[in-house]
């Protein structure tokens, strides 16, 4: 049994919610593309093109994955910035931007998108793709992400959440708690509250996917 503390407190033996999802994406990651590759097809519908056209200058990706956004990064990208938490995610993408002959500009690090380490109105654009669903304090992220924004800089989102049918948003429901525990995923989280919430202008929600449950936003720092 855990010893109460002397302020009576019995210190918390449970792992974090970090820690989870490090030992759960570093496991993911060598059958991660796969995975999602189907989910996409089958359920997703493809969105990195879309997103890699709205991206400009010095580009933040929040949980960066494996990298699978990288590719799609153009010539009006002038470098990209990529934080996940789990180190064989991480290496997965930079072996991808070594690849992609693109390294030079892209600098990916093991780090916790809740707590940037970054100044303030460092970015021109934040990206997040299928990372809302995970992160343990989803508007510290879009909290921080606002702070590292400049001024008219621009916020590129394409999440999961509840379907715009509820017949299936009630399915999902039945099933989100083994989501949350087994795979640190969030099924019914909308990510558009936590982007106002922080204080950005929400300029386009549109709903693709099977039944809506694709949540493809464009938000700005207003000036
Ligand atoms: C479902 S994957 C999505 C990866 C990638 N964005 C994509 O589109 O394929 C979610 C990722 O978010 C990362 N993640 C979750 N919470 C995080 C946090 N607080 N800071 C940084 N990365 C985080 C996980 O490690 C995982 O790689």
């Amino acid at each position: 049994m855990t010893a109460p503390t002397p302020g009576g407190r019995v210190p918390d033996a449970r792992i974090s919610a970090e820690q989870a999802i490090v030992h759960g994406f570093d496991h993911l990651a060598p059958h991660y593309d796969r995975m999602i590759g189907v989910i996409e097809r089958l359920a997703f519908g493809r969105h990195r093109g879309w997103v890699g056209a709205r991206a400009r200058g010095r580009v933040l990706e929040l949980g960066v994955g494996t990298g699978l956004n990288l590719p799609h990064y153009g010539a009006a990208v002038a470098e990209v910035i990529g934080l996940d938490l789990s180190g064989q995610m991480i290496a997965r993408a930079r072996a991808r931007a070594r690849d992609l002959g693109t390294a030079g500009r892209t600098d990916l690090q093991v780090g916790d998108v809740q707590r940037l380490d970054l100044p303030g109105s460092h970015v021109d654009t934040v990206v997040s793709t299928l990372t809302f669903c995970t992160i343990p304090d989803p508007q510290a992220a879009a909290d921080e992400s606002a702070r590292v924004l400049r001024p008219g800089g621009r916020m590129v989102l394409v999440e999961h959440g509840p379907s715009t049918r509820r017949w299936l948003t009630g399915a999902m429901a039945r099933v989100d708690p083994a989501f949350q525990r087994w795979a640190h995923d969030h099924l019914l989280r909308d990510p558009v509250p936590y982007v106002r919430r922080a204080g950005l202008v929400v300029d386009k929600v549109e709903r693709r996917g099977v039944g809506g449950v694709v949540f493809r936003v464009l938000a700005h720092r207003p000036h």
